[in-house]
């Protein structure tokens, strides 16, 4: 245990990284829980699942700037190394250290490497909208999995293709690491946790629970017998009225998020990604049927 007040160790450089990599391994298991930081509770429920894993938690926060399009919010996006710090020292388990490196560690002069996942990275969702994503998740993933070698890599269902996409990376490469996904935690009135979600206006985020509640409606619907395409029609309506801009909201098989050949396919998960305003957010819903 690390005594009551006492500071989280924060490593900057591979050296200091591999320094303590080094006692770790001989302590037992690792685990890695990946974020760009803003840390809220959903990436403090990854950090406590981390905890039951390993011997050792190791929490990364890099805003990763080779995953944001030009256009996109990577000057603007929240950071919050001091809060992020109290809040992981203020949580009721222990994290061992803080992989905070700066871009240049990350990104040397000369860096020309680049990891570019196909499968569920092809699916047209997120990659449609935001084509340069999964090659820059998945080459700073594959980073992060070599530089910290974990046995465990914690991610949240909340960003469901990428934790297809990484999954796949994983194996593909042959990082012994085992990828576990977690369930998205949402506050009160079902909105997902996110960072992104310190954008929204106060109007925009008193509409921004119907993103959730339009999912769990087609998912009630589906679950229930409903053909699938009207129970989605109708989806795309509610959160049209409620003044959001849809890039989609579609059913896909749960696994390989292809498209779904027929209504009968299992599982089904409903993925979401909408813009209110000038916040782009993302959601998704298993359907679950029930036991016959
Ligand atoms: P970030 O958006 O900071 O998210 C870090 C991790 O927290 C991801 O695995 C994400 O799915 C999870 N997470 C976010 N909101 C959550 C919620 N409400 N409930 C449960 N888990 C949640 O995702 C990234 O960073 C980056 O792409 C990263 C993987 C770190 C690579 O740069």
């Amino acid at each position: 245990m690390r005594p009551m007040g006492a500071k989280i160790q924060v490593a900057r450089s591979i050296v200091a990284l591999d320094r303590a990599l080094r006692r770790f391994k001989r302590a037992g298991k690792i685990a890695l829980v990946p974020t760009m930081g803003a840390l809220h509770k959903g990436h403090l429920a990854l950090v406590r699942q981390a905890r039951r894993r390993a011997d050792k938690v190791i929490v990364s926060i890099f805003v990763n700037p080779t995953q944001f399009a030009p256009a996109e919010d990577f000057a603007s996006y929240p950071r919050s190394m001091t809060r992020d710090l109290a809040a992981l020292a203020r949580l009721d388990v222990d994290v061992d250290l803080v992989w905070a490196p700066s871009a240049e560690v990350m990104y040397p002069e000369g860096f020309a490497t680049r990891v570019v996942p196909e499968g569920a990275a092809l699916a047209g969702l997120e990659d449609k909208f935001r084509p340069h994503f999964f090659a820059g998740v998945a080459t700073v993933v594959a980073k992060l999995f070599v530089q910290c070698r974990p046995d465990f890599a914690i991610f949240g269902e909340k960003d469901f293709q990428q934790l297809r996409v990484v999954t796949r990376m994983a194996r593909d490469l042959d990082l012994p690491v085992r990828v576990v996904g977690i369930p998205t935690v949402r506050d009160a009135d079902g909105l997902a946790l996110s960072s992104r979600n310190a954008y929204l206006s106060r109007d925009e985020r008193k509409a921004a629970p119907t993103l959730y509640r339009a999912l769990a409606a087609c998912a009630d619907r589906i679950a229930a017998g409903s053909p699938i395409a009207p129970a989605l029609a109708d989806g795309r309506a509610t959160l049209e009225q409620a003044g959001f801009v849809l890039d989609y909201l579609e059913a896909r098989h749960a696994e390989t998020l292809a498209p779904l050949a027929s209504d009968a396919e299992r599982p089904i998960r409903l993925l979401v990604a909408a813009r209110l305003g000038k916040t782009r957010l993302i959601d998704n819903l298993g359907v679950q049927f029930k036991e016959r």
